[in-house]
């Protein structure tokens, strides 16, 4: 793919490390491709960061045709740029397209896009351990009428942002609301696909929770409300009883590549993982029964987030004392090792820059 660079008159400076929050700063570039049914994808191009403009009837706009990757690119220590089963986005991020009836990308043009990218946003990559440049590619449909169908017209774009800890708290306990009211996703929906519209729809129940002095909620499926399904925008995992569940990829739930690969480390460490329908009873009984050993939230933004209270229907349970469990510290040793490159990568998941 012919990938046309501009390069910035402008080029800015990234903060200071340590000022650095999550998706506030943004680097000097940003790649777009455009897409037109008949002609496939066209003019991939890295341009100046800067605003778009849009016809006000976009799709995108009105039916919320729009779906989005998270990686990240990391520096290790000997100043190596390298991704994190970038090849699992762009597989994603193909599955959500197909959802959402938005246009597949070829996965080659994707990757080189995403290297090509990332090596002129080089000085954006933060050095320090904990800091990395979360990288946003994001598709959505742009054709310029009202009509509701599948799209025409589509832009594929990547932008980065030098990020710092996802949470405030960083990996330390955060308290988690058990949402009973809203959902976030119904099997034969959309929760498996990364589109807008899940966000936009989880966010009422994530502020509520805030005003009460909770960091996110754990939700429900939709259709009891019983089962365990995700910690706001993370896979959610337990140690129950010396064994490790996870819910099960039931259609509702997004198939995390930190899910995925804290399943393998678990496994490599010699846990039993299981992973199936986990019900918010059979989770309240395991916290009154002392049972609950540990319960963490695992994602590309936080890497894993250990949950240290859990409140369900006005009642607060306090996991593993409060603290930081054994194996949630001993799984993000293990996965910020690999993806900083302290520690080696057995399992061949870095992608070097
Ligand atoms: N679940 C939801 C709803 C998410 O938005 C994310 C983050 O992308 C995840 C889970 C974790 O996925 P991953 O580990 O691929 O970042
Ligand atoms: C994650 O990477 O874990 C996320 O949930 C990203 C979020 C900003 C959508």
């Amino acid at each position: 793919m012919e990938i046309k660079i501009t390069k910035t008159t402008n080029p800015r400076v990234c903060p200071p490390e340590n000022e650095l929050g999550f998706g506030k700063i943004f680097s000097d570039h940003m790649f777009i491709m455009d897409y037109e049914e008949g002609k496939g994808w066209q003019d991939a191009r890295i341009v100046p960061f800067g605003n778009l403009s849009l016809h006000p009837a976009s799709t995108v706009l009105h039916y919320g045709a729009e779906i989005f990757e998270g990686l990240k690119a990391y520096r290790a220590e000997d100043g190596s740029v390298r991704l994190f089963r970038p090849m699992e986005n762009i597989k994603r991020m193909n599955t959500s397209a197909e959802r959402m009836c938005l246009p597949l990308l070829d996965e080659d043009d994707f990757l080189e896009a995403l290297t090509v990218f990332v090596r002129l946003e080089e000085k954006w990559v933060p050095k320090s351990f904990g800091t990395s440049l979360y990288l946003r590619p994001f598709m959505f449909g742009n054709d310029e009428h009202l009509g509701v169908h599948g799209v025409k017209r589509a832009t594929f774009m990547i932008i980065a942002s030098p990020s710092g800890s996802y949470y405030a708290e960083g990996i330390n306990p955060v308290k988690i609301m058990i949402e009973s009211e809203d959902v976030r996703a119904v099997r034969g929906g959309t929760g498996f696909a990364k589109c807008g519209g899940n966000y936009a729809a989880s966010t009422r129940a994530g502020e509520r929770a805030a005003k009460k002095g909770y960091t996110q909620v754990l939700w429900l499926d939709g259709v009891e409300r019983k089962y365990i399904e995700e910690v706001g925008a993370m896979n959610v995992m337990f140690k129950i009883d010396g064994k490790i569940v996870t819910p099960a990829l039931t259609g509702s739930i997004l198939p995390g590549i930190t899910r995925k690969s804290c399943i393998e480390v678990l496994k490599n460490m010699g846990y039993e993982v299981e992973e199936r329908l986990l019900s918010v009873d059979e989770l309240v009984d395991s916290m009154k029964t002392g049972k609950l050993e540990e319960a963490w939230g695992c994602g590309t933004a936080a890497v894993v987030s250990p949950i240290g209270t859990l409140c369900y229907e006005d009642t607060e349970y306090t996991v593993n004392g409060g603290g930081i469990g054994e194996v949630t510290s001993k799984l993000y040793d293990t996965l910020t090792g690999i993806q900083w490159g302290k520690k080696e990568d057995t399992y061949g998941w870095v992608y070097k820059i």
